[in-house]
Order: structure tokens, then sequence, then C-alpha cells
């Protein structure tokens, strides 16, 4: 059995398709985002959106992204990021209503996994906490999950080496290791932020940030390197959770958004290489 999360982070976009930061289509790269994702095949079981869906947290903004995003075929997750707010469970009431609180994440299965997704903002701020209280639910969510599952926060819990966005990541990440460390079923855990892959472990778990299909933080790691983007080539991830005989086991995949040149025949149907 096989199961597909593709994975999607930090949209931001703002209302009416204004550019973000007098540079970034924002508008344009959700929708090459959403025609990349509705031409998978196979199609992913669910999409998780991991935060920064609007860049200001409005009503606006939030009905303007979900006219972008109706067109998509697989079923969409999200949880806020530090450009969100808490309007963004008026916009998504099917999410709020399965959280497990004020400031808590909630937990949905798709078959036989679970998708953990756990808020990590604090309003007014950039920076992500994994506070004793949101510890304290993913604890309990984890220990009321049998099979599989995937953790999705919007901050990393780990340092990048990008200064001005590590000042910026999940504060006291340490409480969120020690929580997923005994948690056999976790496979991976999922974020956003950066808007560029980057893996690290965390608790013993694989962890990894989504790129974006619009800008990414520049890859700067100069001491004091200052707050800037590049438009590089969109992206999003592809999970893939499937059971072996060995229990279950987890990949991902980066996907870029885009037409590139191919596919392209390694071999001649004699077999012989090209
Ligand atoms: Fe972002």
């Amino acid at each position: 059995m096989t199961l597909l999360i593709a994975q999607l982070s930090d949209t931001h976009i703002r209302e009416g398709g204004a550019f973000a930061y007098g540079a970034v289509d924002t508008k344009s790269f959700l929708e090459q985002a959403v025609a990349h994702l509705n031409a998978l095949d196979p199609q992913p079981d669910a999409v998780v959106l991991s935060g920064d869906l609007v860049d200001y947290g409005t009503d606006a903004e939030y009905a303007y992204f979900r006219s972008l995003i109706a067109p998509l075929k697989a079923p969409l997750w999200v949880i806020p990021g530090n450009h969100d707010s808490a309007r963004i469970w008026h916009a998504f009431p099917e999410a709020g209503a399965l959280r497990g609180g004020e400031g808590l994440g909630y937990k949905v299965e798709v078959g036989p996994l679970s998708l953990l997704m756990f808020d990590s903002t604090v309003e007014g701020e950039h920076h992500g906490h994994a506070s004793e209280a949101r510890c304290a639910w993913l604890a309990d969510a984890l220990a009321a999950t049998d099979g599989p599952s995937l953790l999705f926060l919007h901050h990393p819990p780990f340092l990048t080496g990008i200064g001005h966005m590590d000042r910026n990541n999940c504060w006291e990440a340490e409480r969120l290791a020690a929580t997923v460390a005994p948690a056999s079923g976790l496979l991976a855990i999922g974020c956003g932020h950066i808007h560029r892959m980057i893996t690290a472990t965390v608790g013993g778990r694989r962890a990894m940030i989504a790129p974006s299909p619009a800008h990414a933080v520049s890859l700067d790691l100069r001491e004091n390197s200052p707050a800037t983007f590049h438009l590089e080539p969109p992206a999003i991830l592809v999970h893939r959770v499937t059971r072996t005989e060995r229990g279950w086991t987890h990949v991902s995949h980066q996907s870029f958004i885009g037409d590139y040149r191919g596919p392209f025949p390694f071999f001649q149907t004699d077999g012989a290489l090209v």
C-alpha cells in the first residue's frame, strides 16, 4: 500500500493578485502550482499547505486564496505560518473544527496514515513556539495513533545557518524533539518558512523544509546575512509513504514546477545506451 502526500508551502497570496514585495507574482505561481498538483499521476491522496498561505492574514486575502486553490483536485489541509492569522480557521472551518483547542493543532487521517498538523505560530510575531500545551497535545495525538504518521509545522525546529531566519524559527524546539523521540510510528517532519529544501534530524526523525512555489529565501550562510530572497525554480515536495514487509517507509521527492526539457530515453530499442 502506498500513500502520497504533496506538500505545498509559503504561497504568500496578496489581495487581488498584487505582487509580494514588489517582485513576486505569487498569484501566478500558485495557479501554476495547482496545475502541477492536478497533473501529478498518480494523484496525491492529500495536499498539505505548511503555512504562509497569504501575506497579511485578512479575510479578503483568504477569500482570494480560496478562489485560486478551488481547482485543486486533491483534499487540502492547512496549518498557519507567521504571515497568517486566526482568520485562517474561518477560511478553512473544516480544519478549524478539528483543532484540539485554541492555538493547538489537529489530526487528519488519510487511510492508515495520520497527518499531525501542529500550530507553531505566535500571534503578531514572526518566530514560532513549541509550547508546553502544544507539545502535550502532540504527545497525546501520537499516543492515540497506531499506524504511521507525518508531522507538519510551519517553523523549522532546527537551525539552518541562515541567521535572520534562524532567529525566527520554532523556539524551544528541544521540547518538540523530546516529544517526537519516543513515537515509533512517526516517519518524518515537514516544515515551511525558509522557502527552500533543507533537511535535518529532529528527535531522531528526518525533518525537511519544503521549497516554495514562489520565491526562495536566499542561500546566504554568512554571519549577519541580510534578509533577501531569490526567484529560484518553484517546487513542491511529494512524500511517499509505503508499507513493506519490514513496516512503513517514507521518502520525499522534490518536484519542480514548470516546463523543463524531457523526458529523454536512456536506452535505444535494442537496449543500448543512447
Ligand atoms: Fe513564508
